[in-house]
């Protein structure tokens, strides 16, 4: 075990290398934002299962994290939890013994190589909607804390239109929508605009395309996307980037290794850079009011 954390916090340090060496390459690529005040908040969602979500939401993390910014990766799919096994870790807890109140979430939190800190999900969970105000007060006061302490957290929310889902998107001042060129993807991807936009989000829902051919590709889908929500929904969505298909992602999950660790140099990781460059600029820019958790009681009330 000590060799494998060795090797990863090497992969770590070879990925904050790479990022500072490239920043005279690509504009404000390596350039750390000046620091702000606020904690930006991002959502990973989309309506489809398997269109690359928690992947996204493990190398954002990553690669944000290796910019010099404070991360942490919260895994809140409750139908899916498996964030760990991307990263590669096992840990003695998860979010369930926080919701049962048998530990604290900062207990629960890790550190991983490459100065990520993660909280692991728990599978199988509608609970959190139906947690009393006495655990729904004890888990935000937890969940502040966290706010507090972190430039990012990422929440990856996994797959569907759940109520759990739809909470925590709602809750973030960012939801990055992850979609594929399939058809089936994109109908799932209007689907949770739509509820978002119903419910009146207040935030910015950015469209990240992945699995594609090229850039051409992504900009064609990301316009129809975009076309369809202005004309039926009236809302404006944002452009977050797009990943291309690339086999390395699928060695890299093999390997139990995030690909960004893994392969840094990979089609997948410069995608992925580019979109962490654009988010860490913009940083703190939330429109939606509050702290992240006061929204997510909010919502539950
Ligand atoms: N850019 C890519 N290129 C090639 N394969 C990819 C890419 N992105 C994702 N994949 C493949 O898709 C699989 C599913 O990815 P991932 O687990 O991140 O999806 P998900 O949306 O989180 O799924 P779920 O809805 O089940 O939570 C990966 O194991 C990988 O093999
Ligand atoms: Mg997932």
């Amino acid at each position: 075990m000590p060799g494998v954390a060795r090797h990863a916090k090497d992969q770590a340090r070879h990925l904050r290398n790479l990022i500072r060496s490239s920043s005279s390459l690509d504009g404000p690529l390596g350039v750390p934002a000046a620091r702000q005040a606020t904690t930006t908040t991002i959502a990973i969602a989309g309506g489809k299962g398997g269109v690359g979500k928690t992947n996204v939401a493990v190398n954002l993390a990553l690669c944000l994290a290796a910019r010099g910014a404070r991360v942490t990766l919260l895994d809140l799919d409750m139908g899916m939890a498996d964030a760990d096994l991307l990263l590669g870790v096992h840990t003695p807890y998860n979010l369930a013994h926080v919701l049962s109140g048998l530990r604290e979430l900062q207990e629960v939190c890790v550190r991983l190589p490459g100065d990520l800190r993660f909280v692991s999900g728990t599978s199988g969970v509608e609970r959190l909607a139906n947690l009393s105000e006495f655990e729904r007060c004890r888990l935000v006061r937890q969940l502040r804390g966290l706010e507090a302490i972190n430039d990012f957290l990422i929440l990856d929310c996994g797959a569907g239109i759940s109520r759990n889902v739809v909470t925590f998107a709602l809750a973030a001042g960012t939801v990055i929508l992850v979609t594929t060129p399939e058809p089936t993807a994109l109908t799932d991807t209007y689907a949770t605009l739509k509820v978002l936009v119903r419910q009146h989000y207040g935030g910015s829902i950015q469209v990240l395309v992945n699995m594609v051919g090229d850039r051409a590709e992504a900009r064609r889908i990301y316009q129809r996307i975009a076309e369809v929500s202005a004309k039926f929904l009236k809302y404006s969505i944002a452009e977050c980037g797009y990943m291309l298909h690339d086999n390395h992602v699928e060695l890299a999950v093999r390997g139990r290794s995030p690909f960004m660790l893994r392969f840094p140099k990979c089609a997948a990781s410069s995608c992925l850079m580019a979109v962490a460059s654009r988010l860490d600029v913009n940083r703190g820019r939330e429109s939606a009011s509050g702290g992240l958790f006061e929204r997510v009681v909010g919502l539950f009330v």
